[in-house]
């Protein structure tokens, strides 16, 4: 895969695809943390004389047409004032995505300049499965553009007309996250032992493939938060009014056969905090799994729980982390993170922690980002990266 340096870049306008898919409460951004990991690679553009123009996605608008995405929003405006904020020029922001405003801003861009163009979902053909209308964007993409580059980690396992399409009508390069990201992962395909994985997050059905391909390669692996409920449930636990996958139960049974089978160890929370609803200021309880109430929900893991996690990490020498393993959004829920994050931080073998909820639990609860070897920029990218599959954005930036 070819960096920015196989790429001639001065003068020329560089069409960016940067994941700056921040969370957002209203228009205020809650994580900067993908803003700031896509500034090494604008930086490097920018003092290499290019003229930068970012296409990105922010949440998913819903409609149908043009208009009413535009209409329904998220607009990346908050993103270009931080950018702008965090680079220390200004970014405009263009009205349309690869419109008449696009087409001016780009025109306009001298020399070391950033620009953005609007979210890139506001198109429907951006994520269409349709090859002819995600064409029809890619060509009015590129015509913005002589030269491409692919920075949007996080977006790497979609096939989208400007991961996907846009470098097949460009010279083309990955940008320094991409490289970073996969460099890191590639170091997970031989990790040293032991090699302990922690799992947490809502669905189980997110999770089973990654689980299955990790078979052969981790040494445990610790399963937490929401998708732990259908697994104690598979074993014939009460967990009340818990998210719970039903329909997956039979899966699951099969994928702890499957790990004993493997000789993996699958250590699930022998203690949960059981609140009476999914409330901040729930009142709740820890009861051990043997004695969940029928009417309670988890929304963390229990303090005996958070210290077999605790040990189960200890003498680990690598470590890939994703999903929070508590509603950790709620402070009274977020002791069960923060004890894995804690725990993960006094390691000193490979520690890889990803996707964009553990990452932004990482930061929000305090632990220090530099105790960890690397902090993932994508959670969907990662774990398809890690359950073997192809990566549609990769493969179109390995294209030559
Ligand atoms: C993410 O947040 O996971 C990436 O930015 C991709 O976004 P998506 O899941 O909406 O495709
Ligand atoms: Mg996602």
């Amino acid at each position: 895969m070819n960096g920015i340096d196989s790429l001639d870049v001065a003068g020329k306008v560089v069409l960016l695809r940067s994941d700056l898919n921040v969370p957002l409460d209203g228009t205020t951004i809650t994580d900067d943390g993908r803003i700031r990991a896509s500034l090494p690679t604008i930086n490097k553009l920018r003092e290499r004389g290019a003229r930068v123009l970012i296409t990105a996605h922010l949440g998913r608008p819903k409609g149908d047409t043009y208009a009413d995405r535009v209409a329904g929003g998220p607009s990346l405006a908050p993103v270009a004032a931080r950018l702008s904020e965090l680079l220390g020029v200004p970014v405009p922001l263009a009205s349309d995505v690869a419109g008449d405003s696009a087409r001016a801003i780009a025109a306009g861009l001298a020399d070391g300049d950033v620009a953005m163009l609007e979210n890139i979902r506001f198109e429907p053909a951006e994520t269409s499965k349709d090859d002819g209308a995600r064409a029809e964007l890619s060509g009015r993409l590129a015509a913005l553009a002589d030269l491409y580059v692919g920075d949007g980690f996080g977006a790497l396992h979609r096939r989208h007309a400007s991961v996907y399409d846009v470098p097949e009508l460009l010279p083309h390069a990955a940008g320094d996250l991409v490289q970073a990201e996969v460099a890191v992962l590639g170091q997970l395909e031989h990790p040293s032992r032991p090699y302990v994985v922690v799992l947490g997050g809502a669905k189980p059905s997110d999770k089973l493939a990654v689980i299955a391909n990790l078979l052969d390669k981790a040494d445990r692996i610790l399963i937490g938060g929401g998708m732990s409920y259908t697994f104690l449930k598979a074993q014939g636990y009460e967990v009340g009014k818990s998210l719970l996958e039903a329909d997956r139960l039979e899966e699951v049974g099969k994928i702890m056969a499957d790990a004993a089978a493997h000789g993996v160890e699958l250590v699930l929370p022998v203690d949960l905090v059981g609140a009476v609803d999914y409330a901040p200021d729930a009142e709740h309880q820890v009861y051990p799994v043997t004695a969940f109430p029928a009417d309670r929900e988890s929304l963390d893991m229990g303090p005996a729980t958070r210290e077999l996690f605790a040990a189960k990490l200890a003498d680990a020498a690598t470590v890939f982390w994703n999903g929070p393993v508590g509603v950790f959004e709620f402070p009274a829920f977020a002791a069960g993170t923060k004890a894995v994050a804690e725990a993960i931080s006094e390691l000193r073998g490979l520690t890889v922690v990803g996707g964009g909820d553990s990452a932004a639990a990482v930061r929000r609860l305090g632990v220090p980002e530099d105790r960890f070897s690397h902090i993932s920029t994508g959670g969907g990218a990662s774990l398809e990266y890690l359950e073997g599959a192809t990566l549609p954005g990769l493969a179109a930036l390995e294209r030559s």
